[in-house]
């Protein structure tokens, strides 16, 4: 098992090499990878390699996959930041895409990193994970939509319609992250246990990650704050220590399922990551 903090640089030196080797033109290259670049936790990408390390997938194919799937979140961000969805200037503590690059290349931008993940899976002969991926893909968009909807007022969400909110934006990545090395060894069990870690898992993030909107500060988020106000998020629906409490049991449930599968190796370097990321 690799700490987060020593993965990070050996995986952004590895993605460094990829977006060199791809050859598009500079305006998106200089823009997506300052976006990439930005200082992100890569908590999605090293889930990927210390599952994929246990279902002895060769350690190169790791960094592919982990590149792709924070290609795809990066892009999520960059389209989630845009005006006209949550109207963010600040991600990662640095200046948004579209504030550094103008609104028309951050969309372009977005557009590049919701497509070239599929190049690269395709490139290193892991097709078998596209229709998987897309589906994770179909299903963050969906999220995305119902965020905003419930924001606009189109309808008037219950809590239940909160939650399936969180599992489509934030889950469903998180699910292919602990998930995808069963699936392409066609372990079905595990990937059933561990697509279900991977959605209590997100909704517990997306829970820290609301309960920050609200109480945190900006040198500790580096995004902006009080965004949410307007939202329907579970924030409206229980109180923050409800909130923080039934965060804190999702995530006990993932780490109890980790355990059940021997997993122990995960969980003591993710009890130390919740620290990161929940509220403070
Ligand atoms: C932010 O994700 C988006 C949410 C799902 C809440 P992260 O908190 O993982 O963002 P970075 O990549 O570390 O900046
Ligand atoms: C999660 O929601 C974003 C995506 C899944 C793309 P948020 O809108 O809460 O994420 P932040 O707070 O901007 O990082
Ligand atoms: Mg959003
Ligand atoms: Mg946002
Ligand atoms: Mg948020």
């Amino acid at each position: 098992m690799i700490k987060i903090n020593e993965f990070k640089k050996v995986f952004e030196d590895e993605s460094e090499k990829i977006f060199d080797s791809l050859g598009v033109i500079d305006i998106l290259n200089d823009s997506i990878k300052y976006s990439f670049f930005s200082g992100g936790k890569r908590l999605r990408p090293w889930i990927i390699y210390n599952i994929g390390r246990y279902y002895n997938i060769e350690e190169e194919i790791l960094y592919k996959i982990g590149f792709a799937v924070e290609v795809l979140h990066t892009a999520s961000l960059i389209h989630d930041d845009l005006p006209a969805i949550d109207n963010s200037d600040y991600r990662r503590g640095n200046e948004t895409n579209h504030k550094k690059y103008g609104e028309w290349a951050a969309i372009l931008t977005g557009d590049l990193g919701f497509i070239l993940p599929f190049k690269i899976l395709s490139d290193n002969n892991l097709s078998k994970l596209n229709s998987f991926f897309s589906e994770i893909i179909i299903k963050l968009i969906e999220g995305e939509t119902l965020d905003i909807a419930f924001e606009k007022k189109l309808f008037v969400p219950s809590k239940n319609q909160i939650e399936e909110m969180y599992e489509k934006k934030t889950s469903s990545l998180f699910e292919f992250c602990f998930s995808y090395a069963p699936f392409l060894k066609d372990n079905y069990n595990d990937f059933e246990t561990l697509r279900k870690v991977g959605k209590s898992f997100g909704l517990a993030f997306q829970i820290y990650d609301d309960l920050k909107d609200l109480y945190g500060t900006f040198d500790e988020v580096g995004k902006d704050l009080k965004n949410d106000e307007n939202k329907y998020t579970l924030l409206k629906v229980m109180d923050s220590i409800e909130a923080k409490k039934y965060a804190d049991m999702l995530f006990d449930e993932a780490i109890l399922s980790l355990k059940k599968l021997n997993m122990e190796f995960l969980v003591e370097e993710l009890i130390k990551i919740k620290s990161l990321i929940e509220r403070k």
